[in-house]
């Protein structure tokens, strides 16, 4: 049996009626959508047409809305970036994923007022703490949809209304929600969202921001500032030769992953919790981390006490799974995702992220519990105190 894949939340295999979308487009559908001219352009140009209805089909928006990048982390820079500026004020959450937290931290260097949530136990941020912490100067409210270590979710159409309340805009980052939940930026009240295709069966390389058109009442219009300035391609506000194959795969897999809610997360779900009981049942004192219920169907972040996650995931030579400590260094640094949930060092470096996907099968999930179970039990005695470096 090949490596049993369960780290979708890093990236997912590319469907193959998403690589059979995409092919034409890497072969002879070759133009550029922007050559008006002549045929080759025009048939680009209708595929990219085509995607981007896909994707806001795939969202409940309408395509002049969705403004393809080069993937989630462009699209929160642009959201973030393309917004704020020197004396404004950000407000975020201590969850979120590098693609936030890096460019809150360079907007903070350039004169930006940053305030980050903390959340609770189980990673949420209660709308109440956004409340207190939005101010006039507040110019955007950036909180993730599901987070990617723990698939915890945040009530976002809650913590929007709050923010719409004080006249502030929304943006989360739904990378890792596309396809696993399902989408509605009306229904969500969303002003910004970012997207990623690789998380959801497409290709890497390609994502968006949906950024909302018309303006809601009593809250600042947001349109953000071009990030690449160029031919104008994106209606003016993102240049750049646009990612034909990447755009078509994208719109396909956005649209394969709508047709298959709620029935496929719903498989899904039943396999992570048959992942979760086989664990529990195989090893003493596993501890799910983030929200039990409230959580994306794929994700399941457990620790293993006395065991430390990077040295289980190296003996376990058959099972791909993610430890969520970035180890860089020797001694792994624990996840600030977990760090800001209230974990313990010690039980943070302990956890370990299984992500299922549309390919896991029963099989796979059967035998990962056997392999990583004999792993703890094997190696977790060595493990216990982890104060090696
Ligand atoms: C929550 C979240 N945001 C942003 C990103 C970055 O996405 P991309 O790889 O498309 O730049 C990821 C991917 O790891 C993610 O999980």
């Amino acid at each position: 049996m090949p490596v049993i894949y369960l780290d979708n939340n890093a990236t997912t295999p590319l469907d193959e009626r998403v690589l059979e979308a995409m092919l034409p487009y890497l072969r002879e559908h070759f133009g550029n959508p922007s050559s008006s001219t002549h045929a080759y352009g025009w048939t680009a140009g209708a595929a990219v047409d085509v995607a981007r209805e896909e994707l806001a089909a795939a969202i409940g928006a309408s395509p002049e809305e969705v403004f393809f990048t080069s993937g989630a982390t462009e699209a929160d820079n642009w959201a973030l970036l393309g917004v704020l500026r020197p004396g404004e004020h950000l407000v975020t959450a201590a969850t979120e994923h590098e693609a936030i937290r890096e460019t809150a931290h360079y907007l903070e260097q350039c004169g930006v007022r940053v305030t980050v949530l903390p959340v609770d136990r189980f990673g949420v941020v209660a709308p109440e703490t956004l409340r207190e912490a939005i101010t006039s100067e507040t110019t955007l409210v950036s909180i993730m949809l599901a987070n990617n270590e723990t698939g915890t979710l945040n009530p976002v159409a809650e913590l929007a209304e709050v923010a719409h309340e004080a006249g502030v805009p929304f943006h989360t980052d739904a990378a890792q929600a596309l396809g696993k939940v399902s989408i509605d930026v009306e229904k969500l009240s969303m002003d910004l969202m970012s997207f990623s295709a690789h998380k959801c069966y497409g290709p890497k390389g390609i994502g968006a921001l949906y950024v909302r058109r018309r303006p809601r009442r009593d809250v600042r219009r947001v349109r953000p500032a071009p990030l690449l300035h160029g031919g104008g391609q994106e209606r003016g506000l993102r240049s750049g030769t646009l990612n034909v194959p990447g755009i078509v795969g994208f719109g396909r897999a956005a649209a394969l992953a709508a047709d298959a809610l709620p029935e496929e997360p719903e498989r899904i779900a039943t396999l992570r919790d048959k992942l979760r009981e086989g664990l529990s049942a195989g090893v003493p004192d596993v501890r799910l981390n983030g929200h039990p219920a409230e959580r994306l169907p794929n994700t399941l972040n457990v620790s293993f006490p006395g065991v430390r996650a990077v040295d289980l995931l190296a003996a376990l030579a058959d099972v791909a799974a993610s430890s969520g400590s970035a180890c860089a260094s020797s001694r792994p640094d624990a996840s600030h995702v977990l760090r800001a949930m209230g974990l313990e060092e010690e039980r943070a470096l302990s956890s370990v992220r299984f992500s299922l996907g549309r390919f896991t099968t029963l099989k796979e999930v059967e035998r990962a519990v056997e392999l990583v179970a004999d792993a703890v039990r094997e190696f977790g005695a060595s493990f216990v105190g982890m104060e090696q470096p």
